[in-house]
């Protein structure tokens, strides 16, 4: 006779005793959509995992163990005392014993801020190391998480962490699936979907810093057979981690286990007497509307939780990076201002090229740590710059890269001791040949580069924005910060050290807006996302290829997180000739912003820019808070893609298409809108056209969701998707 605790919303109730063999007391954390169904037993050594998946009743928990439908799998299995297979926790005591004897103490039903909370709490049997399970349902989404945290109560003697992982979560074996992003830079979330073998299949990063390019740490497992974007089951993971991660994904016949964590290769971490060690969050959600619906799942999560300023309309800007890379001065900066102001955009940023004294910044070689401004090329300062968007009516936002030094900088010719590096060795350096890590682990750093951010928007509180940069990854693994016994916590201590930077910013500039850069995507994930609004996609602007890259990063983040900028054709990267109405078609899906020196626009470019900036003001809190539905993926032909977004109550819509290429029969196939509601009719507006007195020929139109949904819109004529390079972008509104 077990008790049931069941949830609803935001209470735990128990509806008493029922007969069945459930090994333990039975918890079931539910949301809209899913629950979470997990046992555990005070005096037991494990709490298990029974069921993750579509919401289930009280009847349904009974069945699931009279029917033995569960999945028991231990939440954190140890080592020590049964050694084998994959496990969640490995510890060294201070004796030397390497096992972990963990019996439960109690579990405890709660809720914080995020949502409804349970915790197991499990003791040693004989050492004194205390270790906290927790599992939260976030309220509000249909997203879940799992992390532990591991004490070392006792008076002497260090407990040596060796594999401390977030999360040991079972999916249903099945015809699986498994969906990553590997990629590199310029070729971020690169999408690659196969049947999920036997054996391990492992996605991770080691570069330190920059662990998005390695893999995003965000997968998806569908489980009967290949999910479609509106079809089929999938499971979602992901990390809430910025540095080295490691998801390994173990299946055989009948099992298929998720274990996930810091990666902790060259990671042990000594837990001090009275230290606790806190692991990131694993969170998971669950779908049986295909990836589509696990993605918007994870939107709302971002934009609710996972995300700075997640329900606030981010602003149109211009950037300065490809307009003139490090030629920045007053006067040109001023020009880009005007022109962006007049073209209706709210925000110019000054990028890379504003600073040094003794060296001043002309390159990637030098200057990186000398944070004051470049006196040669702007006499006026920052001020007067912030004057300078203040006349043309816009905002300010500056580049910055403070967790970096070049080798030829004030910087360190002061400090060469802040720099990572091993003792006795030449430091590797990076970007320009000259770039190193600031030793984010020594607290003296930390203050450092809390005061270049400090400094900056103390001195000019006008400052709306920083683009936060990192162009480098760990290459010299040494700190001459930490003791010798400590090395091995560098990856880790590194990453606390970052967080509390961000944490000291955040507390006393809540409202900045701070771009996530790193080289492009680099550290586009969850794990760094809280204390920032957004990050840049990739430096790769082609539009083209940001079909793709916007595509993968979309599985896990919303719109409003991902800049998407509108750059010169011929593309910088890949040299390629895509026509503007195109490329703006394509950076609207995000949010929009300029990176081109509108000087070199033609007349006829302007106005379209005008237009469209325009367009995408009435679209904005669509794609910005709105539902995503990718409709046709690129990854399937390569010649068509389309997707679009939609209110909460389904009355506003913006639906974009793309034609890349010929498809071998010519013809384009008809775009059925998943997104509206059936019931509802629908005026359509050619938002972008490039003669606004020739619109495409559904402008105007109104047609019943039915119809949009299960039909579907013809774009295969001249004025739409005709040929190749053609794109069309739609607004459409509940009549
Ligand atoms: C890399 C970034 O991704 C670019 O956008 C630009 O800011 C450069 N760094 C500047 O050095």
């Amino acid at each position: 006779m077990k008790n049931i605790l069941f949830s609803c919303g935001m209470c735990a109730l128990s509806v008493g005793a029922v007969a069945y063999a459930a090994p333990g007391d039975v918890h079931v954390l539910s949301s809209d959509k899913n629950s979470l169904v997990i046992t555990a037993k005070q005096g037991d050594g494990q709490a298990q995992y029974q069921y993750f998946g579509p919401r289930v009743s009280e009847g349904d928990v009974t069945g699931l163990f009279d029917a033995r439908s569960n999945y028991s799998t231990n939440t954190l299995p140890l080592f020590g005392m049964d050694s084998r297979g994959e496990k969640a926790l490995a510890v060294e005591m201070p004796d030397g014993n390497m096992s972990i004897d963990l019996k439960i103490e109690n579990t405890q039903r709660t809720s914080d801020d995020k949502g409804e909370l349970l915790i197991v709490t499990y003791k040693d049997k004989y050492y004194p190391v205390t270790v906290k399970q927790f599992f939260r349902r976030y309220a509000d989404t249909d997203v879940f998480s799992t992390w532990t945290e591991i004490a070392n109560n006792g008076k002497k003697g260090d407990v040596r962490l060796l594999t401390f992982a977030s999360a040991n979560v079972p999916v249903t074996r099945g015809d699986n699936y498994l969906t990553q992003f590997h990629g590199i830079w310029a070729e971020e979330g690169s999408m690659n979907e196969s049947p999920l073998p036997n054996g391990q299949s492992v996605i991770s990063a080691t570069s330190g810093l920059r662990t998005a390019f390695d893999s995003n740490p965000g997968f998806m497992i569908s489980t009967g057979g290949k999910a479609t974007e509106s079809k089929g089951e999938v499971f979602g993971g992901n990390l809430l981690w910025s540095g080295n991660h490691r998801t390994k994904i173990t299946a055989d016949n009948h099992r298929v286990t998720v274990l996930s964590g810091i990666n902790e290769d060259m990671s042990s971490f000594n837990l001090k007497p009275g230290q606790t060690f806190t692991t990131p969050e694993f969170i998971m959600t669950f779908s049986n509307e295909g990836k589509g619906g696990v993605s918007r799942a994870f939107h709302k999560w971002g934009r609710k939780y996972g995300m700075a300023h997640g329900d606030v309309a981010r602003d149109i800007l211009l950037n300065s990076w490809e307009g003139v890379y490090f030629k920045v001065n007053q006067e040109t900066m001023d020009q880009m201002m005007g022109d962006i102001a007049a073209l209706g955009g709210e925000l110019f940023v000054m990028d890379d090229g504003w600073f040094g004294d003794k060296y001043p910044r002309d390159n990637d070689h030098t200057s990186l740590g000398d944070w004051m401004v470049c006196e040669k090329k702007l006499p006026q300062g920052v001020k007067g710059l912030t004057d300078a968007t203040k006349r043309h009516g816009i905002k300010f936002g500056i580049w910055i890269e403070p967790e970096m030094v070049n080798t030829k900088s004030e910087l360190f010719e002061k400090h060469p001791e802040w720099t990572l590096q091993n003792r006795n060795r030449e430091i590797t350096q990076g970007r320009g040949g000259t770039q190193a890590v600031l030793d984010l682990c020594n607290p003296k750093v930390q203050d450092y580069v809390f005061s270049i951010t400090d400094n900056l928007l103390s001195e000019n509180p006008e400052i709306a924005y920083i683009k936060w940069d990192c162009n480098a990854d760990i290459m010299n693994y040494g700190s001459l910060y930490l003791p010798k016994n400590e090395q091995s916590e560098l990856y880790i201590r590194y990453q606390q050290g970052l967080h509390s930077v961000l944490d000291r910013i955040r507390e006393k500039y809540p409202d900045v807006v701070i771009q996530l850069c790193s080289s492009g995507g680099g550290r586009a994930s969850y794990g760094l996302l809280p204390w920032f609004d957004e990050f840049w996609t990739s430096d790769n602007t082609d539009a083209y290829q940001r079909i793709f890259l916007q595509w993968g990063a979309s599985h896990f983040y919303p719109a409003i997180a991902q800049a998407s900028h509108v750059s010169a054709s011929p593309n910088h990267q890949t040299k390629r000739e895509i026509p503007l109405k195109f490329r703006f078609d394509v950076a609207m899906t995000g949010r929009l912003g300029m990176e081109i020196q509108p000087k070199d626009m033609t007349d006829e470019e302007k106005e379209f820019s005008k237009r469209a900036i325009a367009a995408y003001k009435q679209i904005r809190p669509v794609v910005q808070f709105g539902d995503q539905y990718r409709l046709i993926s690129p990854y399937d032909n390569g010649s068509v893609a389309a997707l679009m977004y939609v209110d909460e109550k389904k009355d506003h819509a913006a639906v974009f298409a793309y034609r890349m290429d010929y498809l071998k029969e010519q013809g384009v196939p008809k775009l059925r809108l998943d997104g509206v509601d059936e019931n509802k009719n629908y005026r359509i507006k050619d938002l972008t056209p490039l003669n606004p007195k020739k619109p495409s020929k559904l402008d105007g139109k109104v047609v019943s969701g039915r119809i949009l949904k299960n039909a579907g819109l013809d774009l295969g004529d001249s004025r739409t998707l005709g040929r190749p390079w053609s794109s069309i972008a739609l607004e459409l509104t509940a009549e």
